[in-house]
């Protein structure tokens, strides 16, 4: 496995662990949280408006202008490389003059953002530039009409999040993920390279694909070939600091492919570890064996709480993003990093592998949220220990949607706190924004009113 040795070593899983007792698991949340329009705007405002939410390696903006467009949630903003002092910028990708997209591609260059309605210009630190026939408009003031920032936070490895909040009591980045940081550590994320990025279009919930990222319970019945090359019994989700980390140890001797799976695995070698190997004739029963060196890495992959995860391997890692669009359409968003220098034979194999299990992981979501749009099933038990991780981000799900509904019925009104249009000074506006909070029409976030 000469092109795949990794800088570092992964840290094992803490020995404690291991000697939890099994106590009583829990059961899932309501099925209504999968398929509710109402609960999924609830979501929206409680968790995807106020969580830090991963986005992408900060490799892909190598020279000042360069900008990626992104929609989490609902949420419109784009990331650009600062011409002023090179670091990544994040803005919500709204005009300040009439709300028209100023960015309508989904990636670029460029040291200008001009808006295509009616022209105002915007730098690359959001600044307004140019307003077309605004000079002498008494009252007008460009510093007053910059584009809305968004909360960007770039991790030492390059990883980039960011934070809709506009709320005073915005949880900072290393409170949110208490270690994440130290922990990414382990991995030489500077020995990788953008190699591509896929989708797929999911009609289910964005709860529905977490459920089965949070655990490998399923693992034997449902991912053969995965399931070959680790061993499953050490397969352990531990939950940190709003994040979880997964430990599998992977096979290191030569591995078995039962005759059955030997189809779905043609094409690909464990994840690029090693060469598939024809085993010299046992001719009654034959075998195929494959090289599944692994080196000294088990991997290092994470779930961010709460749509991502970031997985790591020897010749490549690679990113999830699970992307609602209603409570039952979701986007997975896939990009891959492969090692530098890597053949391209070897990043076709990771390639071919990854997108064997993911589609195993995206079919068993859409049978499941079929039968959870049904009506029929409510809640399920899990597991103590192997579906630790579920129960860990569905509380957490449930704390956070809790605690905002709290919020929301003290204030009688929904509560949104991605919003920015406070910054509004004039009195007419602030007067009108009254009436319409009085309606509950939700201070211009666009939500529905909730039936209380
Ligand atoms: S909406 Fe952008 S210039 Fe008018
Ligand atoms: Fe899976």
């Amino acid at each position: 496995m000469a092109s795949a040795s990794v800088a570092k070593t992964p840290a094992p899983p803490p020995a404690d662990f291991k000697n939890d007792p099994l106590l009583a698991g829990e059961h899932t949340l309501p099925a209504s949280w999968w398929t509710s329009e109402k609960i999924y705007d609830l979501e929206k405002r409680a968790i995807f408006n106020q969580s830090w939410l991963f986005c992408t390696h900060s490799s892909r903006f190598a020279k000042a202008g360069d900008y990626f467009s992104y929609t989490i949630a609902g949420i419109n903003f784009f990331i650009i490389k600062s011409k002023v002092d090179g670091s990544l910028k994040a803005f919500h990708n709204v005009c300040r003059h009439r709300a028209y997209p100023v960015i309508r591609k989904e990636e670029g260059s460029s040291i200008v953002v001009g808006c295509k309605y009616h022209g105002w210009s915007y730098n690359t630190d959001g600044k307004l530039t140019k307003a077309p026939h605004f000079d002498n408009v008494e009252g007008f003031d460009k510093d007053e009409n910059s584009l809305y920032p968004v909360k960007l936070h770039v991790t030492p490895q390059g990883l980039v999040f960011v934070n809709f909040s506009n709320e005073p009591d915005c949880v900072e980045f290393d409170d949110w993920y208490q270690g994440l940081s130290a922990e990414m550590e382990e991995f030489d994320f500077s020995d990788y390279e953008y190699h591509m990025s896929y989708e797929l279009d999911g009609q289910f919930n964005w709860k529905t694909l977490m459920d089965g990222y949070q655990e490998c319970y399923h693992c034997p019945t449902a991912h053969p070939g995965l399931s070959t090359a680790f061993k499953m019994e050490t397969y352990q989700v531990i939950p940190k600091g709003r994040y979880c980390r997964h430990y599998a140890e992977i096979v290191r001797e030569k591995v078995e492919i039962p005759e059955d799976d030997k189809d779905a695995d043609e094409e690909s070698s464990w994840f690029g570890l090693g060469k598939k190997k024809k085993v010299e004739k046992p001719v009654e029963k034959p075998v195929e064996k494959k090289v599944n060196p692994g080196g000294d890495f088990n991997g290092l992959w994470v779930y961010l709480f709460p749509n991502s995860g970031v997985n790591c391997y020897s010749p490549a890692w690679y990113s999830i993003r699970v992307l609602p669009i209603t409570a039952t359409h979701t986007i997975l968003h896939y990009d891959i990093y492969t090692k530098k220098g890597l053949p391209e034979t070897e990043k076709k194999e990771f390639v071919d592998f990854l997108q064997l299990v993911e589609l195993e992981d995206f079919n068993l979501c859409q049978l499941t949220q079929k039968n959870l749009n049904e009506g029929i099933y409510s809640t399920g038990y899990l597991h103590p220990n192997k579906e630790r991780g579920v129960v860990f981000y569905q509380n957490l799900v449930a704390d956070m949607v809790k605690t905002h509904f709290a919020k929301e019925q003290a204030a009688g009104k929904p509560i949104n706190p991605a919003f920015v249009g406070h910054a509004a000074k004039n009195p007419n506006v602030m007067e009108l924004e009254g009436i319409c909070s009085t309606l509950e029409c939700g201070s211009g976030s666009g939500e529905k009113t909730l039936d209380w």
